[in-house]
């Protein structure tokens, strides 16, 4: 078994440990930190690659404890050194970040500093690179006493998905996007929409599983021609839409995943909350008994409130800091009345 750790958005923690269970056969999740989710598992790279929530993944080589004062530095380096490193395949440029948390009396950049140190003296034929160009990525996070050295195994283009995909101003992350459509539960058989879609990261996401109908829309002609050159029209119908009114009869959807405006990103042509008041009731009409909506917004209050007169059920729901806001990712299922009966 390898100890591993997937950074992630802070919030989506409990998402991620999900997923990591879900797709991952012989995980185990160790330890679960703000922003990182700690697990163990013997499946290759290959597997771990298929964690879209992850920002990043980490392979934990050392895990042991320091003091606090800059005396204790040298107990890095020393430690360092007597590790075995040969299991890096690419041995060009290397570079190690540090991060700390706790009232230690040293800087970030000395903990890193003594590490390059240690690496050095065990591997003196491997070339320290720069915060910008290297090959190879150590971390060392302290918090308090405990240290963990780790490699990193992932660069952004693994949350990023690709470097030629295009962005909106208010467009969201592909792992967050990918969390929305996690907590969907995708269904071979689900209709899909978006009605607020902007570049399309959400239908992007949810075309990476089989599905009956992917179909999005936004109101802006200019966004929707973004979101067209990000996705593939064979699995994803691109509309130009009002989302208040959504061109479904009653109860013909099975998940709607959105992230509705908020902040001063992105104003509907309406009052906000006049606006969310239309566009939930559209949402609920469209939706089958039974089907979910997944749906980030800022306006939290209120969307309790919408749901609760509209009858759908909260069943989860995960306050998270975005962008310097903080929007909630709510979780409704409609009720179904045939069965409530
Ligand atoms: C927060 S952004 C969505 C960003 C998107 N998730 C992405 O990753 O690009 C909200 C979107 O709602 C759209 N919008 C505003 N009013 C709308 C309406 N009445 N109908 C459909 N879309 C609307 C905006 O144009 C904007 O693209």
């Amino acid at each position: 078994m390898t100890l591993y750790f997937a950074s992630v958005l802070p919030g989506l923690e409990y998402v991620l440990s999900n997923e990591i269970n879900t797709k991952l056969n012989d995980s185990e999740i160790i330890q679960i930190n703000r922003g990182k989710v700690f697990f163990t598992t013997t499946e290759p790279f290959t597997c771990l690659s298929s964690l879209k929530l992850a920002d990043n993944l980490f392979q934990v080589i050392d895990q042991f404890q320091i003091g606090p004062h800059k005396k204790h530095l040298s107990q890095i380096s020393e430690r360092i050194s007597k590790l075995d490193l040969d299991f890096i395949n690419d041995k060009d440029l290397y570079w190690v970040n540090a991060s700390r948390k706790g009232k230690q009396t040293y800087s970030r950049f000395e903990i890193a500093t003594k590490a390059m140190e240690g690496i050095n003296k065990h591997y003196p034929n491997w070339n320290i690179g720069t915060s910008q160009n290297h090959q190879i990525e150590f971390r060392i996070d302290i918090e308090h006493h405990d240290v963990i050295f780790s490699h990193r195994l992932t660069d952004a283009t693994f949350r990023f998905r690709n470097q030629t995909r295009r962005f909106s101003r208010a467009s969201l992350l592909p792992t967050v996007a990918h969390a929305m459509v996690w907590l969907s539960d995708p269904k071979s058989t689900d209709i899909f929409v978006d009605p607020c879609c902007g570049s399309g990261t959400i239908l992007s996401e949810r075309a990476t599983y089989p599905a009956n109908q992917i179909v999005g829309g936004d109101i802006s002609d200019v966004v929707t021609n973004v979101a067209k050159s990000n996705l593939d029209d064979l699995k994803v119908q691109m509309n130009v839409w009002d989302g208040r009114e959504l061109p479904f009869t009653n109860g013909c959807v099975d998940k709607i995943v959105t992230n509705l405006p908020f902040g001063k990103q992105i104003s509907p042509d309406e009052d906000l909350e006049l606006f969310n008041h239309h566009i939930m009731n559209e949402i609920c009409r469209v939706l089958k008994p039974s089907g979910k909506a997944v749906i980030l917004s800022e306006s939290v209050d209120q969307l309790f409130w919408e749901a609760k007169r509209l009858g759908l059920f909260c069943l989860e729901y995960y306050p998270l800091s975005l962008k310097g806001l903080n929007p909630t990712l709510f979780v409704f299922e409609k009720q179904d009345e045939q069965k409530n009966k």
